[in-house]
């Protein structure tokens, strides 16, 4: 592992669809621009970010169990795998990486489905509801977490 702190950012289904999708409830930039902002951000604050993101639970499993060999941590949107998936669950359990559940709607605010989170027992904590900033919020919770905030 490098000295430079690495970051696995994750994001789940229908995340790709970003911009055009439901732009009301998730906002106008692309993954793409989420991303690069998310990115920038890691850089700021001296750490390198590596996204990923997958429409298919085994893939999001498999670059978890992956992240083990590089990655510090993670910050995962896991869309709505969030609200079913226990196999994501036991993989950052199972992994034991430390990883911020984030969310760009406020979840807790919406349909009751999306009230129960099977990640949020085994991640740091939860950001939910500050739209694309959630992902640099969420980057900040797991550095500071960490001890890799310089205020920290
Ligand atoms: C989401 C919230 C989930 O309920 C939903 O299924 C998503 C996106 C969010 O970022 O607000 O796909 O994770």
């Amino acid at each position: 592992m490098s000295q430079q702190p690495q970051i696995l950012l994750l994001n789940g289904p229908n995340l790709n669809l970003l911009g055009s999708r439901e732009p009301s409830v998730y906002g106008t930039l692309t993954l793409a621009e989420i991303e690069a902002r998310a990115t920038q951000h890691a850089a700021r604050r001296g750490a390198l970010l590596r996204a990923f993101q997958s429409n298919h639970e085994g893939a999001l499993v498999d670059a978890i169990h992956e992240a083990r060999a590089w990655a510090c941590g993670i910050v995962i949107n896991a869309g709505a795998y969030t609200h079913t998936s226990i196999a994501l669950r036991d993989a950052i359990s199972g992994t034991g990486l430390p990883a911020v559940e984030v969310h760009l709607s406020n979840i807790h605010a919406r349909e009751s489905f999306r009230h129960h989170s099977y990640l949020a027992a085994v991640c740091i904590g939860q950001i939910s509801g500050f739209g694309w900033r959630s992902y640099l919020l969420g980057i900040d919770a797991l550095l500071g977490h960490l001890g890799l905030l310089t205020e920290s």
